[in-house]
């Protein structure tokens, strides 16, 4: 049995983040991670949303004691630019909501992520960032150091094959702080990118959806009421066969990469620009001959992929 997987997502919750944390606390009964925390970044929704919400996710997994740390409330430089249309006004548009009982923990998601990296053994941590960097981003900046302890940066973001889906050229999470997005990449800490290239290759069908409803607990059938919410704006949009899975690609490629196939490439991020802000330059075929700094995710074993997330929402309650 291969070591478990020591796993800390940050979040932006978010419908796909709620299916992606949903789907992380059923690998952890599965006995196949070691979900550590929860680190909360303003993205989709407001912090306070975002926060609010990843401790609701945690009561609905039962996991009412479960770490959620408040991280950054705006990225480093740009003023922040939420997605409302997409997740709804609370951002958990299609499920019933209530006053959490799992708790904010007193620290910072910035000082925690430090602390914990600096502590941990070498490249023993599996960072999940699946919002906007700015956390990532400022705790990278602030001690390089800890760089060592992360076993690798499994991340939703970005795109190069595929449109923006926020602008023309930008994906959401790279758009909204594209500053943090190229300190990550340049970091030097191992990269895993799921762009939208990949991400629009794992969509909730209404076959997978009626997978979910038909699980007798009560996470399959709200999963499944919140994925046919968000559905429509991608449906709509893109044209897509159902909402993307962006947030629950990046849990799966952390736990089974044999699903995922891509390139190790060098990754830059447009900051200047305001035409293509947050766009990535992925160079696919080593023309600038710069070395590699991420693996950029480009197919998906999308069935396999979709059982291991129902087999892991029929663990929760
Ligand atoms: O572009 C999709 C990404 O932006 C997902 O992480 C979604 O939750 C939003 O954060
Ligand atoms: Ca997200």
């Amino acid at each position: 049995m291969n070591e478990k997987i020591r796993l800390i997502i940050d979040t932006d919750p978010g419908q796909d983040d709620a299916a992606a944390i949903l789907m992380a606390h059923g690998l952890a009964k599965r006995g196949l991670i070691d979900f550590m925390a929860l680190t909360v970044v303003a993205g989709n929704v407001s912090l306070h949303h975002t926060a609010t919400n990843a401790r609701i996710i945690c009561d609905w997994a039962g996991e009412t004691g479960f770490p959620v740390y408040a991280g950054a409330g705006k990225p480093l430089l740009r003023p922040l630019v939420t997605a409302e249309e997409v997740h709804g006004k609370t951002g958990l548009d299609g499920a019933e909501l209530h006053d959490p009982q799992c708790p904010l923990q007193p620290v910072h998601a910035v000082p925690y992520l430090i602390d914990t990296l600096r502590k941990a053994e070498e490249a023993s941590i599996t960072l999940c960032p699946i919002g906007p960097l700015t956390n990532i981003a400022q705790a990278i900046s602030l001690a390089p150091d800890i760089v060592r302890g992360i076993k690798n940066i499994v991340l939703m973001g970005g795109n190069y094959f595929e449109a923006g889906n926020v602008t023309p050229a930008a994906e959401f999470n790279f758009y909204v702080d594209p500053h943090a997005a190229q300190i990550v990449l340049q970091s030097g800490a191992p990269i895993t990118v799921l762009p939208l290239d990949v991400t629009h290759k794992a969509c909730i069908t209404t076959p997978r959806m009626d997978v979910l409803r038909k699980q007798n607990n009560t996470n399959g059938k709200r999963l499944a009421n919140i994925l046919q919410s968000y559905e429509r704006f991608d449906t709509q949009k893109f044209g897509l066969e159902g909402g993307p899975l962006h947030d629950p690609c990046a849990i799966a490629c952390a736990v089974f990469p044999e699903l995922f196939s891509g390139k190790s490439c060098r990754v830059d991020v447009e900051t200047q620009s305001e035409l293509t802000m947050g766009a990535c330059v992925v160079d696919w075929w080593g023309s600038t001959g710069k070395p590699a700094n991420a693996y950029w995710v480009t197919d998906v074993d999308a069935d396999a992929m979709f059982r291991e997330l129902a087999d892991s929402i029929r663990e929760l309650p």
